[in-house]
Parts: C-alpha cells; sequence; structure tokens
C-alpha cells in the first residue's frame, strides 16, 4: 500500500520552508518527497489523500500531558488520551507521572507503553517521577526508568521543594541522558491560593497565588543549572518574571528551555471573575501584562515550545465551590486552533508555531518526530488553517470535558493524523 498526499503546502519548521511538495508514504515511512503531479501512478494499491489548499505538517509532538492511567481512568485513559491527541493532530505526547500509583518504578512506565501499544494510536513516552512517590524526598532509580522507556524525569504537579534533591536530580539525569522538566511553584508561597494574587482576586475574594511562586522557582532552577552544568526544563511558563529570567539564562548561554501553554498566551484572569472552575489551572491564569511576555517569549524564541499541559478532570472534581475544585484544563484538540491565533496575530510565522509544537519538544526529550524527510517515519498532520467552527463538547474525544473553549469559535483544524504510515485519525467531510 502507497499513500499519496498530494497538492498541499508542506511545512518544515527545520528548514523553515513552506512548499508544495507531493508526500509519498511507503511502509510507514516517507519514501518520496516529490513536485506536484510527477507521481503519476495509479490503482488500487494507492491511496491518495487530497491535501489542495491545506498544510501537510510534522505530527505535532506534546510534551506536557496529563493521561490518568493507572488510577483515575474515569478521567482519562491513555487509549482516550491518544485518540483526543490524534483528533488534534498529535503524532506523539509524553505523559507526566502525577498518576496513581505514581510513575517512579519500572513496572509503571512499563504499564504505560503496554497501554499505549494497545491502544494502537499516538505514540506515547512516560515521563517518570524525580522523586518516589513525588514526596520530594528520595530519587528514584533514574538508570532502571531509563531502560523501562522513560524519556524524562518531572515531579509535575508536586513540585521538588528540596534545592539539593533538586541539584542532585540535574546531575544524576544528566548522566543518563535525561531532561529535568520542573513544575516551578513555592508551595510555601503559593499556600492556599486558587487564582493568581492581583486586583480580580482581591476583588471577588479568592485566595491568591503571587507570580513569585513561579519566578523563585525559575530562578532557582537557572541558578542549579549555572552550578551543575547540566540541562534544565522549565514546564509552563506563565508569568513575565519568568520570561525575563530565562532570557537572561540563555543570553549567558546556560542550559535552560522552556514550555507555556496555549491557555497562557490566549486567557488571562478576567477568565476567573465568574468563579467559572473551567479557568482553574495551575499555574493560575495571570494579568493581561503576563500574557503580553509570554507571547514576547515566544516571538523570541526565550520560549522554545508550546507544550497543551492536558490535565482531564470530571464534574466530581469540577463541578463544586472554585476553591474546592481540581486545578487543570484540557487541551489536545485545541493546542493547535489557539497557535494558529498566534500567527494570524504575527508574533509567530507559521514555521515557527509548527516547530514550536513539533520538533522543539521532541529534541528537548530526545525523541525522533518534528520533521518531514525522505526515509522518515511518517508521522504527519494535514490540517486547514482557514476552516471556523464553534468548539463543542462533543467533538472532544477525551474522556473529560474541562475546557474553558467550549462554545467559542475556533478557526484551524485538524483534518488527518498519520503515525508511521497508518491513519489514526481522520476528519469527518
Ligand atoms: O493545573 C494543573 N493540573 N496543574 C498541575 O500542575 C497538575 C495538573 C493536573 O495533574 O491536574
Ligand atoms: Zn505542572
Amino acid at each position: 500500500m502507497i499513500t499519496l498526499i498530494r497538492n498541499g503546502d508542506v511545512v518544515d519548521p527545520v528548514r523553515e520552508t513552506v512548499e508544495k511538495v507531493d508526500v509519498l508514504v511507503e511502509k510507514g515511512k516517507i519514501s518520496k518527497l516529490l513536485p506536484p503531479g510527477v507521481f503519476k501512478e495509479k490503482g488500487p494499491q494507492i491511496r491518495i489523500f487530497d491535501a489542495s489548499d491545506k498544510f501537510v505538517i510534522p505530527g505535532l509532538v506534546d510534551i506536557h500531558v496529563h493521561l490518568r492511567e493507572p488510577g483515575h481512568e474515569y478521567k482519562e485513559t491513555v487509549a482516550s488520551g491518544a485518540r483526543s491527541a490524534a483528533a488534534g493532530g498529535f503524532t506523539a505526547i509524553a505523559c507526566m507521572p502525577n498518576t496513581e500509583p505514581p510513575n517512579d518504578c519500572r513496572s509503571v512506565t512499563e504499564f504505560i507503553l503496554e497501554q499505549a501499544e494497545r491502544a494502537c494510536s499516538v505514540r506515547v513516552y512516560p515521563i517518570a517521577a524525580i522523586s518516589k512517590g513525588q514526596e520530594g524526598e528520595t530519587l528514584t532509580n533514574f538508570g532502571e526508568l531509563k531502560e523501562a522507556g522513560a524519556v524524562a524525569v518531572s515531579d509535575d504537579g508536586f513540585p521538588v521543594a528540596n534545592s539539593e534533591l533538586m541539584r542532585r536530580a540535574l546531575e544524576y539525569a544528566a548522566f543518563y541522558g535525561l531532561r529535568v522538566i520542573s513544575h516551578c511553584e513555592d508551595r510555601s508561597l503559593a499556600g492556599d491560593g486558587v487564582m493568581h494574587e492581583g486586583v480580580i482576586s482581591t476583588r471577588i475574594g479568592l485566595a491568591g497565588i503571587p507570580a513569585a511562586s513561579e519566578d523563585i522557582m525559575v530562578y532557582r532552577e537557572i541558578s542549579l543549572s549555572r552550578l551543575t552544568g547540566c540541562p534544565v526544563h522549565i514546564a509552563h511558563v506563565s508569568t513575565a518574571g519568568s520570561v525575563e529570567l530565562i532570557r537572561r539564562a540563555k543570553e549567558e548561554g546556560l542550559l535552560v528551555t522552556a514550555e507555556t501553554a496555549p491557555h497562557y498566551f490566549t486567557l488571562d484572569h478576567q477568565r476567573v471573575v465568574g468563579y467559572d472552575t473551567l479557568a482553574k489551572v495551575n499555574p493560575p491564569l495571570r494579568t493581561s501584562e503576563d500574557v503580553e511576555a509570554v507571547k514576547e517569549g515566544l516571538r523570541e524564541g526565550v520560549i522554545d515550545v508550546i507544550a497543551t499541559d492536558h490535565a482531564p478532570h470530571s464534574p466530581l472534581e469540577k463541578e463544586l465551590e472554585f476553591d474546592r475544585a481540581a486545578f487543570g484544563m484540557i487541551g489536545l484538540q485545541t493546542a493547535l486552533p489557539l497557535t494558529l491565533q498566534l500567527v494570524r496575530d504575527g508574533v509567530l510565522d507559521l514555521t515557527e508555531a509548527v516547530g514550536k509544537l513539533s520538533c522543539a519538544g521532541a529534541n528537548i526529550i530526545g525523541v525522533s518526530g518534528g520533521c518531514l524527510i525522505e526515509g522518515e517515519n511518517a508521522d504527519l498532520s494535514v490540517i486547514d488553517p482557514e476552516y471556523e467552527y464553534l468548539f463543542e463538547a462533543d467533538q472532544i474525544l477525551s474522556k473529560s470535558r474541562n475546557s474553558p473553549f467550549i462554545g467559542k469559535r475556533l478557526k484551524g483544524v485538524n483534518e488527518l493524523t498519520m503515525v508511521g504510515g497508518k491513519v489514526v485519525w481522520e476528519k469527518e467531510r
């Protein structure tokens, strides 16, 4: 079987080009990239996908996803998360270890990989815990976890408070070629906060999480990276302060990389005014100045990656008083249109936007993907950036529906997702 993706504009974020090219897929690989019309064979063994007026992009790679398996399968399973990812244009996702039990040992990592294999959908890369039980006290066995298939380590959701432990984690992880992904939050300062600390939290009477609780830990990770000479990746940047600290660290030549999530460049703390728990997320939605700083960070390349922080929760955790509701929002099916908005707004060009959603993250966790070249795995998506639609709950393939974008008009959609030459998702036409 040969697949021909015909007449599309192929986006290559590595070469920074957009060119009309036919993509030929054979035996799971991109066998040929040809000028349009050169490949003329016809027949039952050739499947043709017409990508006229569409863009063919490298499959998106999301390095920050919460699948809830094992432990909270009613919110998400590896299979349901993978399906939602495929619908959103992702061909690979890396999943955070805050499951139950947490992914802190070989058997959990292997279990996740087995579930991913069974799901037959996108590639799933487990991220293991930094500390046993994510309790911040004893390091996990990085060598064993790497051998089992973990691609990075993180205590996302339960930030490492102990600086000495974080120092050892950076050194130990660098030895095994695993990237440390740090959820930067000083919990002693965040306290019982449930939204950004500022004029709005004061006005609506909710306890605040100051921007400084993030900035302090970003500064610590930068200092530890300088001390050890080891790389560190900063998760979900939400503050202007973090952007400035990372900018300076990069100017200094330190091995610091960073990601943000679409909600941090799309929404601000105003969204919390109606006490809608769909807007409750950690780190919290910040001020419009922070949103502008995050966009500027993306534009300048200070922020390398766009990751979703897809965090599924059921109505049991979300339909509660704001104080008691869980933090988190899903994001796999809205990341592409929200990022394309940055292109329309002139913040990023298309190749940069696609790069931040694909090869940039893949490089950080050291996996393949994010490029369209002959001989590589045929992991790709076909997108229509002009398609406008109302985003509705019944389009969501995640088991959870906790998106603040339900009922909003979005522009840009994924039409086809192929992983290793196999179509794992196709939009109804
Ligand atoms: O909003 C969040 N949700 N932030 C986190 O750090 C964890 C995540 C989750 O697991 O629900
Ligand atoms: Zn986090």
